[in-house]
């Protein structure tokens, strides 16, 4: 548990009883002491003098298996940056406290990783501390990392090591404002908010012998196993929660369980709740369709848009299967947030009729008259509009954000040529978006809020640099 939960969690009447003054002192002798700690407790003794020799070289399997696990983690996405080297880093994480850059973690002896031991790499994703020592920004999602197992922690530093060819790119520093460049905000930002996790093993799926399949005991059993190994990697290397989950002011996740959906941070995009059915929740769905929409970025009435789509392509479409139907195991297992009860929403018949203009003038061709979307070649290729979630949610950023810069779905080998959805920036004036997203949101049985023309302003400023 955090600092800042135990005092969550304290009675309020033990909050209040003391004298607030001798509460505040105390409280500060043992942040001071405590931060102390944090700051001097950093052994930098995980270097080696050398880079690793090809005796120590470890196992093919081991190699390949880390190569998997950097593409389930996403290590990509950030630490390549746009046409640079694999893993050369340097790529900027824009946060709300400034810009953070991406280390280089090839094996490079000066700049990368190539003098690290396996401890030092395990001790970065486990506690989020670099070679030397220094505390790292959790822009490195480290908060997610740390329940990676040591096991794949070293598979991960074997092809790191091994598998990727060394670039001698130097790191650039980071441009956060003051305080929050320094280790003292760091120490105290992770005495409150950051709990390594207990060192564990990652569970693994276990096929059940095929004599006792269908006995109730040994599929519960398995049912249980394969819920937590997709509870492994959606709160692990696939740091799920680090979009989908609430942050507080000083950026930290509220609680990385709580999948609830959250506005991400320096992007006007809205990753919705994970445990919401009418947002992005995925219980009522068969499971295959929600394999199907990690492994391809589409599924019937859904599609991923935006930094979702990019999730898919870089990292869950490589996936294995049985990864895959761990995630839509536990994904579905997740409690339900019960959406209460609604009217229908009252809609300015006349918007809504230029709305319904508009659609046919500019949309229908691709989306159908009916919101109906098309299929090529069997797989979906035009989504439908009706029934969908990604027009219906209460949040309507992500929608006016589409139509606004238009976009595709990720390409992969299951929907390897994406069809395109034109940007709508220049064609349609803000007026003309809040009234054919009104409409959108409201016809064919959609039953959503109207959307305005300052709302869709609002957005337009979060696109235009
Ligand atoms: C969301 C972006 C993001 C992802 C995904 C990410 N990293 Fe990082 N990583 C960072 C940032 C930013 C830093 C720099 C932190 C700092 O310097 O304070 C970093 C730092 C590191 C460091 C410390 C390097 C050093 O010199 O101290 C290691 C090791 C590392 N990352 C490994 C990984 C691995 C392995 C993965 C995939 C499993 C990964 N990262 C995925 C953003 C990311
Ligand atoms: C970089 C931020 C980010 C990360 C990391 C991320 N998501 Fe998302 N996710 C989003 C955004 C933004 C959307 C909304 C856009 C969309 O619907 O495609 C979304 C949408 C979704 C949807 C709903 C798609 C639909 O249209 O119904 C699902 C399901 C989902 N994410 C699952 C996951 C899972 C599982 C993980 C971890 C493996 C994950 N996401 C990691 C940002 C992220
Ligand atoms: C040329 C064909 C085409 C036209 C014209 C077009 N779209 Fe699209 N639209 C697409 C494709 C393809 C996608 C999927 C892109 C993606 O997933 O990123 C899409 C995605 C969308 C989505 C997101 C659906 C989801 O599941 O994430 C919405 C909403 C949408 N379009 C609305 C509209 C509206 C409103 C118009 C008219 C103003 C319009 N589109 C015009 C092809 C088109």
């Amino acid at each position: 548990m955090t600092l800042a939960q135990r005092w969550q969690r304290a009675s309020p009447v033990q909050r209040v009883f003391i004298a607030p003054g001798a509460f505040l002192a105390l409280i500060a002798v043992l942040i001071v002491g405590l931060v102390t700690i944090e700051l001097i407790a950093a052994p930098a003794i995980f270097q080696r003098a050398e880079a690793l020799n090809d005796a120590q070289k470890p196992s093919a399997e081991l190699v390949q298996r880390g190569e998997y696990l950097a593409k389930v983690g996403n290590c990509a996405a950030c630490h390549t940056a746009r046409g640079g080297q694999p893993f050369a880093g340097g790529k900027a994480i824009h946060t709300p406290f400034g810009a953070v850059y991406t280390s280089n973690i090839t094996p490079d002896t000066t700049h990368g990783i190539g003098r690290w031991s396996a401890q030092a790499f395990y001790r970065a994703m486990h506690e989020g501390r670099s070679a030397d020592g220094r505390l790292l920004t959790p822009a490195f999602p480290y908060p997610n990392y740390t329940h990676v197992s040591r096991e794949d922690s070293d598979a991960l530093y074997a092809y790191f090591m091994h598998g990727v060819p060394s670039v001698a790119q130097p790191n650039r520093a980071h441009e956060l404002g003051f305080p929050y460049n320094t280790q003292l905000a760091l120490a105290v930002w992770r005495l409150l908010f950051f709990d390594k996790a207990q060192p564990n093993n990652a569970p693994e799926i276990v096929a059940a012998p095929a004599i006792f399949q269908g006995s109730g005991g040994l599929k519960d059993m398995q049912n249980a196993a394969l819920t937590a190994r997709g509870e492994y990697l959606v709160r692990g290397l696939g740091h799920c929660s680090a979009c989908h989950a609430q942050r507080n002011a000083l950026g930290a996740t509220i609680n990385d369980q709580l999948l609830s959906g959250a506005l991400m941070p320096m992007q006007d995009w809205y990753a919705p709740s994970l445990m919401d059915p009418r947002q992005a929740g995925v219980m009522h769905w068969p499971t295959q369709d929600v394999v199907a929409l990690l492994k391809t970025g589409v599924a019937p009435n859904a599609s991923m848009a935006g930094p979702m789509a990019e999730v898919v392509s870089k990292s869950t479409q490589y996936w294995s299967d049985a990864d895959l139907q761990a995630t839509a195991a536990y994904l579905q297992s997740l409690p339900q947030t019960t959406a209460p009860a609604r009217d229908k929403p009252r809609v300015n018949p006349q918007f809504y009729a230029r709305g319904e203009q508009l659609f046919a003038k500019h949309c229908a061709s691709c989306h159908g008259t009916q919101g109906e979307g098309a299929k090529v070649e069997g797989s979906v290729a035009l989504p439908a509009l009706a029934g969908n979630r990604a027009v219906t949610m209460p949040t309507a950023a992500n929608l006016v954000r589409i139509l606004l810069a238009g976009g595709y779905a990720p390409s992969t080998a299951g929907n390897p040529r994406p069809f395109g959805m034109p940007p709508f920036v220049h064609v349609l004036n803000d007026e003309d978006i809040a009234a054919v997203t009104t409409y959108i949101r409201a016809a064919w049985g959609n039953q959503a809020d109207a959307v305005s023309a300052a709302d869709v302003l609002q957005h337009r400023k979060g696109l235009l640099p």
